[in-house]
């Protein structure tokens, strides 16, 4: 009987995790950089907005060049990008000197048109190769099928929407 309700519960938690799919995962530690990525191959783009979920400017990018001047203090000397690559479509903004706080979604939108490309990132406190490998040993434990196929579902769904 239980095998019947668990597709359907699959299929639910399945949908509620592609709301969110649609976001590139980026992975940082403390202290160290990561790359946002953002491109577009329609080089007709007048402007580009990088904002965090707060709404604080992350990067503006105008006249193919990148305004500091309009950056949130909290992203100064931090967040830059590349003038040759804006050029080509490529928006992509690389994140120095990482916070744990810098775990965010961060959405890059291309003006006109209003694409969106967003980023989840996560900032975790470097772990010493040794207490790596302690959690990697304990964990994976067995999985029960509906959690392989929730997974599964997801994983297509992730494909077929981005
Ligand atoms: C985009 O530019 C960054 C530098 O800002 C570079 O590291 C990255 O490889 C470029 N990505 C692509 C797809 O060209």
């Amino acid at each position: 009987m239980k095998v019947f309700w668990r597709v359907p519960v699959s299929l639910l938690l399945a949908a509620a995790l592609s709301s969110v799919s649609c976001q590139v995962p980026v992975d940082g530690s403390v202290g160290g950089s990561v790359l946002l990525p953002c491109t577009t191959t329609d080089l007709q783009f007048l402007r580009v907005f990088w904002r965090d979920k707060d709404d604080n400017v992350v990067l503006n990018i105008q006249n193919g060049s990148p305004d500091y001047s309009s950056q949130n203090t909290r992203y100064r000397e931090r967040v830059t990008s590349n003038q040759e690559e804006i050029r080509k479509g490529n928006f992509s903004i690389l994140m120095k000197n990482l916070q744990v706080d810098d775990s965010d979604t961060y959405v890059c939108t291309i003006i006109p048109g209003g694409d969106e490309r967003r980023v989840q990132l996560t900032v975790s406190e470097k772990v010493s190769p040794t207490s790596a490998a302690k959690t990697a040993g304990s964990s994976g434990g067995a999985a029960g099928p509906s959690i392989l196929l929730v997974v599964l579902l997801a994983a297509v769904d992730v494909l077929l929407s981005c």
